[in-house]
């Protein structure tokens, strides 16, 4: 692993500089040369249980050894119905319905087609635009990334994206239009019944949000009423609701659904990434039984899905990974040790000016870098801080999320830890002692350049 930086800002990482991975154990990683990383974030936020855990390995051998996937128009399978009915409880009432799915882009991808469909059912094949919001990221496919806003990941393909609006994020510490943050909420729902009106409601399909915004915000959890106050306007509207909880969602933040946190119930949401904990690519797009029943009774079912929607080895991935996160109550464990952990890093950030905000929830933490903390004022870009703190990271044995751009698109480093739902206190601890040490490094080598 060499130390060089800054790499080609957020895009694909050139895989002659990066370790190669040899295997996992738990909560650590071990590259082709021995060296050992613990992983601070789970990756991108998958892995929920760690790696290598005996008992999900064992699941998916045995499942292996029976079939690998029975094609959806030919069977259905024991662990796709269970996967179903796991997923529906862990939902709770209204959420029997759902499409398994590859990944967090095709789960976001066949949202939005289940709510364009559900107007065409409904009489309203109108309605087919998507409200979004700028910082925010819903996957690289076409779809998916029309209603994303990642300057970098769009720039090359604006003009060929399916039209949609973004209003403003609803962060507390960057207000839009420098609201005071008790305001926050209020001017976020104003904005999106603003643009639904100049629209013209009958034309606006759904709105999507992140609940909590992971990659292109470094975690912005929606202040309190936010998410009641969209689902009233979207209400008021005929619009619907669509909560994109690949990142936050499967208990990540300490309840299972993201938005349950709020109170609020979606009309369509995509998990993902916790869902098989990253043992098997699985995602699923679940919708409310009143948008199924439209579905259902004009249309026979959302027209959607893949060659291997539902597919069996993943989903007998996802139980496994699903029973574990109940019987060893995990999610509850994240919503305890979440705030623990949080408590740790604010200790030893103590003292840093660099360090603007420290946000989170359950295990979905963020952290963002000023260059001055009163104004907040991002470093340059030029500075690549996040790739630095990447960098140094791994040099450290550290695996956590620097990303770059938050604040407008260019400018901006956050760094995001997510650890597994099952890492022990004395592995929070290194975590944040390896983050603590590298973002030191990686700041103290900017002043240095
Ligand atoms: C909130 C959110 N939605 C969608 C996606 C896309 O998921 P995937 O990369 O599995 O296609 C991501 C990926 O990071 C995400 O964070």
């Amino acid at each position: 692993m060499t130390d060089s930086f800054p790499w080609p800002g957020n895009g694909e990482v050139p895989h002659a500089r990066l370790p190669k991975i040899a295997y996992g154990i738990g909560t650590r990683l071990f590259d082709s040369s021995g060296k050992d990383y613990i992983d601070g974030s789970g990756g991108p936020a998958v892995f929920c249980l760690g790696h290598a855990h005996p008992e999900v390995n064992e699941a998916i051998k045995r499942q292996l050894d029976r079939v690998a996937h029975g094609y959806r128009y030919n069977f259905t399978s024991d662990p796709l119905e269970e996967l179903t009915e796991i997923v529906a409880n862990r939902c709770g009432p209204g959420y029997g319905r759902m499409i398994f799915t590859t990944g967090g882009s095709e789960a976001v991808e066949s949202a939005l087609k289940v709510a364009l469909h559900y107007h065409s059912a409904n009489g309203e094949p109108s309605r087919r635009r998507f409200i979004a919001r700028r910082r925010s990221w819903h996957g690289n496919t076409l779809g998916a990334l029309s209603v994303s806003e990642f300057k970098e990941r769009r720039d090359p393909f604006e003009g060929a994206l399916i039209p949609a609006s973004h209003i403003s994020p609803a962060n507390t510490y960057r207000p839009p239009a420098n609201v005071a943050p008790d305001q926050v909420a209020q001017y976020c729902a104003q904005e999106l019944e603003d643009e639904i009106l100049r629209l013209g409601a009958r034309t606006v399909a759904a709105f999507i949000f992140e609940p909590v915004v992971g990659a292109a915000g470094g975690v912005v959890p929606a202040p309190d009423r936010y998410a009641s106050l969209v689902r009233a306007v979207c209400d008021r509207h005929g619009v619907l609701m669509i909560a994109d909880e690949v990142m936050c969602g499967a208990g990540r933040c300490g309840t299972w659904r993201a938005l349950e946190y709020d109170g609020v119930q979606p009309d369509v949401m995509a998990i993902a990434k916790g869902l098989a904990g990253g043992y098997v690519p699985l995602g699923a797009t679940i919708y409310h039984d009143r948008v199924a029943a439209t579905l259902e009774a004009r249309a026979g079912g959302p027209m959607t899905g893949h060659t291997f929607t539902g597919h069996t080895l993943a989903c007998a991935a996802g139980v496994a990974v699903q029973r574990i996160v109940k019987r060893d109550g995990l999610v509850k464990r994240v919503a305890v040790d979440g705030p623990k952990l949080m408590q740790r890093l604010k200790e030893r950030f103590a003292d840093l000016a660099s360090l603007g905000d420290l946000r989170g929830r359950g295990f979905f933490i963020g952290l963002e870098f000023v260059a001055d903390r009163a104004s907040k004022t991002p470093f340059p870009p030029g500075y690549g801080l996040h790739n630095r703190i990447r960098a140094r990271s791994l040099e450290n044995g550290l695996i956590c999320y620097p990303m770059g751009g938050n604040v407008d698109g260019v400018a901006g480093d956050t760094v995001i830890l997510a650890p597994p739902y099952n890492a022990s206190a004395a592995e929070l601890e290194e975590i944040a002692d390896k983050l603590e040490r590298s973002v030191r490094e990686a700041l103290a080598s900017v002043s240095a350049a």
